[in-house]
């Protein structure tokens, strides 16, 4: 029973308050109280994790006097650790502050376990971490003749007297390790418990570092990154190619692959677990730590990429009806996928939805939480493949579309990856038809007095994916591309840029072939291309559509290395996304990697992302019969018969011209385009 005549503490910001008998320390009040207040050293006054501020003050509203004599003066432990480690000012170290009278209490972010992770500058939500890996440090009974129990029951105990956990296991490499630990520690030692349930590491004595690294683990690229466990800080991000390209440069080639070769699944399995290996040591480089120090990762893939990477055959995912061997997510050790991590380290590999829609999807998701909006979000992480959701909290639609790889500057004559003299932002004068750009590394555009110079290391070297969604769509916006996405050639007698390459035109866009350096140009089969990925991802965004029977979107999110970069503006004119108002469309930055990155550090949103996944309905686009025309319609800029209102009322689209124009060097007749339509649309089923 508390008393009035009791101290009352009232903490910040969560508002709990209560009455304990004088010399309570701040900390077990806190935790009579359910306050979140971090700890690995059990209040002992050496991990520093319980800081707390006092106020200082009367509180009208509580009826208090927080008075600074109102907690204990520091005693010999915390003035210990406030020369050994330094203490900010005003800062008190909760487990050895005793409460003496009224006081308010203020909890900072960074001493919750829960604490809230703010990703400033990206469009992700905040989220809370929910530690799957805890560090517990604690003080074991020595061994004793009289009563020879084993070093590990009397560890158990420890860690059920000192923190309450109960029916721990332990793993052989813990077992190995923590006689010597328990030496050199002095029967001191700190433990990791994964998911309360099972302790992976020792440690001798205080050890207060845990990491993590979230991976995506993509067809053409594999990126990572490595988090501090405790807080969410990412210390270091790195990408590697994904080295099964040597195998195939698209999925379903690398399925090929592994019906081709006996022992090809095997080897891209090998491939990218070598991959895997040299990301953890390079992100464990970057950060100075050791890669022992990895005690978890969390990872998304594509269901190819995440069968091929667990070792799974993904032969039944290249046909109907693309069986998944699983579609929940998977637990297990690092070792099992030979990653060398910490021995104790554990992996968390999101559920994959459909044989299309992966655990990448399921990132996504995780990321951009469709599933809490009011209102309809059509989020696309574009890719090789454009993982497409639809949805908000009543429903939620996914498909997966193959765009293939030309939005990543594959396929593209002039194309290459996002890297320095890349061009990135193009502008096409309506009426001279001249260009300017902006290449990747440099600030100026290029008519701006300056450019050469800023550009002479680099030079202009080709046009990466935001780069060619750009000039295809200012192309067409000053007329030089037809709505069919014909290079119109009738236009060379206005403009020395379009010029007639064989049967068809294409447009020069930077000439530097006299200073030895490339020419740029954008040809039909440029177009062809780009036409080809947008309507596979329109079709597919469609379909999705159709299925909530709605016609406009509210929200649209474009997502993944490439659809971060592109201008929703140019996006749109091309008709890669549908007619949304320009102010609701936006970047979702790496959507895909963050939602690893949320697992990584939340067990509470996997239990999230588990559940969702299981109320997502999946359409798969292979099989969907309406593709087909959704896909053909698709092909025209922006479209051949959506209306693009929003749009419309920013920029003046070309009046529609019917047909194909004689500006095709006069050889596609109407029925011509449709054979090749025909064709093209057979072409990227084949691709499917
Ligand atoms: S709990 Fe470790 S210093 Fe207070």
């Amino acid at each position: 029973m508390t008393s009035p005549a009791e101290p009352l503490v009232i903490f910040t910001p969560s508002g709990r308050r209560g009455r304990f008998p004088k010399e309570t320390t701040v900390l077990d009040a806190a935790r009579a109280l359910g306050v979140d207040i971090d700890s690995v050293c059990g209040g002992r006054g050496i991990c520093g994790r319980c800081q707390v501020e006092q106020s200082i003050g009367s509180f009208a509203k509580h009826g208090i006097e927080s008075r600074p004599e109102n907690l204990s003066p520091f005693d010999t432990v915390e003035t210990e650790y406030r020369d050994q480690r330094g203490l900010a000012e005003g800062r008190r170290l909760s487990c050895t502050a005793h409460l003496r009278g009224d006081a308010v209490i203020d909890v900072p972010p960074e001493s919750q376990v829960y604490r809230q992770v703010v990703r400033k500058g990206l469009d992700v939500r905040d989220f809370h971490i929910d530690p799957v890996v805890r560090l517990h440090y604690v003080e074991v009974t020595r061994p004793e003749l009289a009563s020879p129990t084993g070093d590990l029951i009397r560890l158990q105990e420890a860690l059920e007297r000192e923190w309450g956990l109960t029916d721990l296991e332990a793993d052989l490499s813990v077992l190995v390790a923590l006689q010597p630990a328990l030496e050199k520690g002095s029967w001191a030692v700190t433990v990791a418990v994964h998911d309360r349930h099972t302790i992976t590491g020792v440690w001798p004595g205080l050890h207060e570092k845990a990491y993590g690294v979230a991976i995506d683990v993509g067809s053409t690229t594999i990126a990572g990154h490595l988090a501090d466990l405790a807080d969410g800080s990412v210390l270091a991000s790195a990408g590697v190619m994904n080295p099964q390209i040597r195998f195939g440069e698209d999925l379903m080639s690398r399925v090929s692959y592994a019906m081709m070769h006996p022992e090809g699944a095997v080897e891209m399995t090998a491939a990218v677990r070598k991959a895997l290996n040299g990301l953890l040591a390079t992100l464990a480089m970057q950060s100075g730590i050791k890669r022992d120090e990895i005690l978890e990762l969390a990872i998304v893939g594509n269901p190819i990429m995440h069968h091929l990477l667990l070792g799974i055959d993904p032969i039944p995912l290249g046909s109907a009806p693309f069986a998944l061997a699983t579609d929940r997510a998977v637990r297990l050790r690092a070792a099992e996928l030979e990653l060398k991590t910490h021995p104790g380290g554990r992996v968390y590999v999101l559920p994959c939805i459909a044989g299309h829609v992966g655990a990448d999807t399921a990132g996504v998701i995780l990321a951009e939480a469709p599933h809490e909006s009011e209102v309809v979000e059509l989020v696309v992480d574009v890719g090789t493949n454009a993982e497409i959701v639809l949805g908000n909290r009543h429903f939620l639609l996914a498909a997966s579309s193959p765009t293939g790889p030309a939005f990543e500057g594959a396929q593209i004559s002039s194309g290459q990856r996002a890297a320095p003299g890349a061009i990135e932002r193009v502008r096409i004068d309506r009426e001279t038809l001249e260009p300017r750009f902006r290449v990747i590394g440099s600030e100026l555009w290029s008519d701006d007095p300056g450019f050469a110079e800023a550009t002479a290391e680099t030079g202009v070297t080709g046009i990466c994916g935001s780069g060619i969604v750009e000039v295809i769509a200012e192309l067409f916006l000053a007329g030089v591309i037809t709505e069919d996405g014909i290079i119109d050639g009738t236009l060379s007698a206005r403009s020395a840029r379009v010029i007639a390459e064989g049967r068809t035109f294409s447009y020069l866009l930077h000439d530097a072939s006299a200073a030895g350096r490339p020419r740029i140009v954008v040809t039909q089969n440029d177009v062809r291309a780009i036409q080809l990925a947008k309507a596979a991802l329109y079709a597919g965004v469609r379909l999705l559509m159709d299925r909530a029977g709605i016609e406009t979107v509210d929200e649209i999110r474009l997502a993944g290395a490439f659809g971060s970069q592109i201008d929703m503006f140019h996006a749109m004119v091309l008709g890669l996304i549908p007619d949304a108002d320009l102010a609701h469309a936006k970047s979702a930055g790496n959507a895909a990697g963050t939602g690893a990155l949320i697992a990584l550090l939340s067990g509470a949103a996997r239990r999230e992302i588990e559940a969702v996944v299981r109320t997502v309905e999946k359409i798969e686009t292979a099989v969907e019969p309406r593709f087909q025309q959704h896909f053909v319609e698709a092909m025209a800029f922006p479209h051949k018969t959506a209306a693009y209102p929003h749009l419309s009322a920013v920029t003046e689209l070309p009046a529609r011209r019917s047909g194909y124009r004689d500006g095709s060097n006069g050889s596609d007749s109407p029925d011509r385009g449709r054979r090749r339509r025909r064709a093209t649309a057979a072409a990227a089923k084949e691709d499917r």
